[in-house]
Order: C-alpha cells, then sequence, then structure tokens
C-alpha cells in the first residue's frame, strides 16, 4: 500500500524513461506524452542539451545561498529583463510561490508609497493561481478552498468576461488585477488582445497595478515568449515558473523597476529560489528557445494542430464543442465529461490531462515534431470514432 497522502487521484500507470515526446512505461508500453509535467518540460524528455547544461553545473557547485552573488541567476535575470518588460527578476521554486511573491511585491509598492490600505488584489472567479493559502484564496474556487478557512483576506473577484462586473470590483482599496494571460486549469480560456488591452487601460486609469500570471502560459508556450507579447502591452508584475525550468522546478517574478524598488533587503527571500544548479538549467532552457525560428515554430505547430483538430470537431460535432488554446497550449470542449475520452487517449497511448469545462488539455513539448502532431490527431481522430 502506498505510504504517499491521498490528495492526487493518480492513474495506474509509472513509467521508467522519456525521450523527446514519448514516455515508457515501466510495463513496456510507449506513450506519445502531450502532458509533458503539465506544461512543464518545455523541450521534452532527457533532452540532451538541459541534461549536459546540469551535469556541468552539478560537479561544480549546486547551491549556495542567496546570501552570496549567484553568477549563474545574475545571467537567468539579465537575459529575461533584455527579452521582456521587465527591470528585475526574483527567483523562487515553484508557480504558487512565484505568484504568493507577486502579490507581495504589489501590496510592497503600495506601502512603499504610503497607501498601506491599497492591498487588495481583484482576480478572476475559478482561477488558478496555486495551492498555497493565499494563492488558493485568490483563485476564488470553492473547491480548493474547501476546509482550509479561516478565509485569507485581501481578494475579490469578477467572472471571466465579465467588464462591467470587473469595473465595478475595483476599489479605492485595490491595489492590482491579477489574472492569467490564457487560464490553463480552469479550461484553456485565452483572455482576447482586446480585452488585454482593455484591463491594462483600466489599471493605468485607477492607478493599480496588472499582474499577469504566466506560469502556465508563459515560456514559449503560447508561441510568444511570454503570452500577453501578442497584445503588445507592458504588464508591471509577472510570476512564471513551469517551462522555464524544463523539469526542474524554477519559478520566477519579472517586475518592472517600479515595483522592485520596494522590495528592499530583507523584504522578501528564499532559501532554494535561485541556486546556482537551477539557474544553470534554466539558462540552458532559454539558450533552446532563444534560438532563431524556434518561437515562429511553435506558432506554425499550433496553427497546423489547431487545424487538425477542428477538422475532427467538424467530424465528430456531436462528441466536440470546441478547439481551445493558443500556441500548444491546446484543449478539446467536450459535451460530456472528459475522463472517459481521456481514459480512451491513453488506451491508444496519448497522453492528455483534463482541466475545466470538460475539456482535454493537451500539452506537447514546444519542440513536438510535426509527425507525432499527426500522430496525436490520427489517436484522436480513433477515439471520437470509438465514441461516438
Ligand atoms: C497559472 C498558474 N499559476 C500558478 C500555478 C501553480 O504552480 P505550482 O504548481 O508550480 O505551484 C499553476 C500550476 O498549474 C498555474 O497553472
Amino acid at each position: 500500500m502506498s505510504a504517499l497522502v491521498r490528495n492526487y487521484n493518480r492513474r495506474k500507470i509509472a513509467f521508467k524513461k522519456g525521450k523527446g515526446s514519448f514516455l515508457y512505461s515501466t510495463d513496456g508500453k510507449k506513450y506519445l506524452d502531450f502532458v509533458q509535467g503539465i506544461a512543464v518540460n518545455s523541450l521534452g524528455h532527457a533532452n540532451p542539451y538541459l541534461i549536459k547544461a546540469m551535469n556541468k553545473q552539478a560537479k561544480k557547485v549546486w547551491h549556495v545561498s542567496n546570501a552570496f552573488v549567484i553568477p549563474e541567476g545574475e545571467r537567468l535575470a539579465k537575459r529575461l529583463t533584455q527579452k521582456t518588460f521587465a527591470d528585475y527578476v526574483v527567483f523562487q521554486n515553484s508557480g504558487a510561490e512565484a505568484t504568493e511573491a507577486a502579490i507581495k511585491a504589489a501590496r510592497r509598492y503600495f506601502y512603499s508609497i504610503g497607501k498601506t490600505k491599497k492591498n487588495r488584489i481583484l482576480c478572476i472567479k475559478n482561477s488558478f493561481h496555486g495551492r498555497t493559502l493565499a494563492t488558493i484564496f485568490a483563485s476564488g474556487s470553492k473547491k480548493m478552498t474547501e476546509g482550509f478557512g479561516p478565509k485569507v483576506p485581501g481578494f475579490d473577484h469578477f467572472d471571466f468576461a465579465d467588464h462591467k462586473g470587473l469595473k465595478k470590483a475595483i476599489t479605492k482599496n485595490t491595489a492590482a488585477i491579477m489574472c492569467e494571460t490564457a487560464m490553463g486549469e480552469s479550461g484553456i480560456k485565452v483572455i482576447p488582445e482586446w480585452c488585454l488591452k482593455g484591463i491594462r487601460k483600466i489599471c493605468n486609469e485607477k492607478k493599480i497595478l496588472l499582474i499577469l500570471d504566466e506560469v502556465q502560459c508563459g515560456i514559449g508556450r503560447s508561441g510568444k515568449f511570454l503570452a500577453f507579447e501578442y497584445a503588445k502591452i507592458r504588464p508591471d508584475i509577472v510570476p512564471i515558473a513551469k517551462g522555464i525550468g524544463g523539469g526542474f522546478p524554477i519559478g520566477a517574478v519579472l517586475m518592472n523597476k517600479k515595483v522592485a524598488s520596494a522590495m528592499t533587503p530583507g523584504s522578501h527571500g528564499s532559501t532554494f529560489g535561485g541556486n546556482p544548479l537551477a539557474m544553470s538549467v534554466g539558462n540552458a532552457v532559454l539558450d533552446q528557445i532563444f534560438k532563431k525560428g524556434f518561437l515562429k515554430n511553435v506558432e506554425l505547430n499550433s496553427k497546423y494542430f489547431i487545424s487538425g483538430l477542428k477538422k475532427i470537431k467538424y467530424d465528430y460535432p456531436k462528441i466536440i464543442k470546441e478547439v481551445r488554446g493558443i500556441g500548444l497550449l491546446l484543449g478539446i470542449q467536450l459535451y460530456k465529461d472528459q475522463n472517459k475520452f481521456i481514459k480512451k487517449l491513453e488506451e491508444n497511448k496519448l497522453l492528455t490531462i483534463r482541466a475545466g469545462e470538460n475539456v482535454v488539455r493537451i500539452l506537447p513539448p514546444l519542440n513536438v515534431k510535426k509527425n507525432e502532431i499527426d500522430l496525436a490527431i490520427k489517436i484522436f481522430r480513433k477515439v471520437c470514432n470509438q465514441l461516438n
């Protein structure tokens, strides 16, 4: 019997190795892995370049402490600022930690300018920002917060796409609007460009901060390095994680100069965040993602994949309600509960994962090959046919 806490509904499948887009199970089966650790393995399994970078650093120094200068982290931070809106970066270990640090930074900014009551964060109802106490209450989800009271105060909510509700929910104590640029867990719901522009405009008018959670949709997943780049806006704070480590736990918060100025020595910290081993892997991930044509290829593969999925939707209109997504953060929304569909895909050796609103979430590695997309499409069609 497993000694692990039962907080997961695990599938009865274990893997002995992975390579690129594929996973090999302990019982000898080969799966096309379009979960990739839930958008984490941006460069697939056992990527030789990442292995080399990690091994090289492992022989030098793994961990020191943020009490010292960490050149690998200096380099990663510099590269992130050169490619984004950010002026400064702070490293964490996970997405929830990064999101929570983003909330802290927003509050600390208003504290630093003497507006101590301006500390409320306005979020989308039923969004996902992690599993720490603050981030579950930020999500506004009944399911995630159940039994974890007392409620962490300081969060207000509006419904997805409810523009009037958003405006109404802003009070004089609102410090920031925080949302995922493309909502992953809640059902692959992409905030349209014009909407992001509108939110930025509201933030400017109300003199509040914009936090865009790019933990899942960032680091090339959308086809841009950060998904909001499509809207040509500049947020104030952006938590990232998942893809930046390619499977190694890394979180980070990108922020502009104004916000960063409030994060003075002692205001925040982490034992592991930004250690040399993690930073070396992060730099190796960026070496690949920043390669000429890499992101363009994500966009091209996205278009190819979406058009393939739309053809299946056309042929099976009673099974598939909608094809959703951006870049390689894709989903098909079904009319019925998606568990049976996901199980069937698994039986046909394609791994996917659920998201809200009956969505089957599809997360190939960013360097997925066209023939692997073809294979996935073939399996989707077969399963639709089996369930028709
Ligand atoms: C948008 C978003 N924010 C935060 C998190 C939390 O990240 P982690 O599980 O690394 O704590 C996730 C995880 O799925 C996420 O998708």
